[in-house]
């Protein structure tokens, strides 16, 4: 598995980690032994990066690569997690060195570590990208040693190139996929400018790109593809991408038909897309269950797409998609 460099953190990271919200909830149900099996196979696959929050689960996400970790020294890897969707809201009110101490702290004890490898900002307000008081805040703790390294998780480009101009920001976490592509035009040229690692989640836009959910499929009431397709419950462009699931569902059967042209499956189609933006660091997809690791951890190998296959990608998106995502994020 190809490594690379995330960011300022100096860290060397898989080109395609392991997203963790799956195993912490939203997604429906997951056995411990089955999240287990999970991070096992990740490990096994040469993947050395996950991707969690200390609100998946409420903390259980955490726990369980904690727990993982304990009982796998050997692996050498970098858990990213996430902090600020403890509070009431993710605005700069509650953005203070305390809270950020005390939800650090719960993130440590969690995960097993006396420092964390890398704290991004969970997805908080505009008002907190541009306040001195967060940074400052934020270079303490790792002054402190609680954390070694920090970065953002954003909604919008424009947040992203906010906290690219702070020089204490190591990584930007942002949805990057074929029905998600604004931020080809500016974050990732800046991100590669500044230095600052790209952290791309949401490569499948929600499992959509793998090509396996039609209009009838059905989730569970407890998945987030049930109960925020109309951002009822957080950010709707974290379900599906934001795309309407109609529409998405079409668009995803065009995009497997590409990836059938080129003798690829659409899930590592997806991923190798991804992966082979110019800029990014790491591409986290979640997985529900071993075989999805294994074939997303083998999609970090997949030759250089071809032009056709890139330029039909952008098309789809311009044709099918654009208009619905392009303004917003
Ligand atoms: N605000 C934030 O910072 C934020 C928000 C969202 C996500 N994230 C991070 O980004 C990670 C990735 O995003 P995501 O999990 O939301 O979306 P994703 O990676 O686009 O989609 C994950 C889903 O795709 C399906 N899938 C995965 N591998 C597959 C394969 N090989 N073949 C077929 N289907 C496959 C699974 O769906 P089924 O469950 O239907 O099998 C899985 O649950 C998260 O786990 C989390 O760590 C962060």
């Amino acid at each position: 598995m190809e490594q690379r460099t995330l960011g300022t953190t100096g860290r060397r990271v898989s080109v395609v980690g392991l997203g963790t919200w799956q195993i912490g909830g939203d997604w429906g149900p997951m056995e411990e032994s089955e999240a287990f099996a999970v991070l096992d196979a990740a490990a096994e696959a040469g993947i050395t990066f996950f991707d969690t929050a200390d609100v998946y689960g409420d903390g259980r996400s955490e726990q369980l690569i904690g727990r993982w970790r304990a009982a796998h020294p050997e692996w050498e890897g970098t858990v990213a997690t996430k902090m600020i969707r403890r509070a009431p809201e993710p605005s700069l009110l509650h953005a203070t060195e305390e809270n950020f101490r005390a939800w650090t702290d719960r993130s440590r004890r969690n995960l097993g570590v006396e420092t964390l490898d890398l704290v991004q900002l969970h997805c908080p307000t505009d008002d907190v990208f541009t306040a001195d008081a967060v940074y400052s805040a934020l270079d303490t703790l790792v002054a402190e040693g609680a954390i070694a390294a920090y970065g953002v998780s954003v909604e919008t480009c424009e947040q992203a190139l906010w906290a690219m101009d702070r020089p204490g920001v190591a990584s930007v976490q942002i949805i990057l996929n074929a029905f998600r592509q604004k931020p080809l035009e500016r974050v990732l040229p800046a991100a590669q400018a500044a230095g600052v690692g790209i952290i791309a989640r949401v490569p499948l836009a929600s499992g959509l790109l793998s090509g396996r959910y039609t209009e009838e499929t059905v989730f569970s009431p407890d998945d987030h593809r049930s109960f925020n397709r109309h951002g009822e419950a957080f950010d709707v462009g974290e379900t599906f991408s934001g795309v309407d699931y109609t529409t998405g569902v079409q668009a995803a059967r065009e995009f497997s038909a590409l990836a059938a042209e080129h003798g690829l499956e659409p899930a590592a189609a997806a991923i190798a897309w991804v992966a082979q933006q110019p800029g990014v660091s790491s591409v986290i997809p979640g997985a529900r269950n071993a075989d999805q690791v294994r074939s997303n951890a083998a999609a970090g190998k997949v030759a250089e797409l071809p032009a056709s296959f890139v330029d039909s990608v952008r098309e789809l998106y311009t044709r099918r998609v654009k208009a619905q995502v392009h303004h917003r994020w």
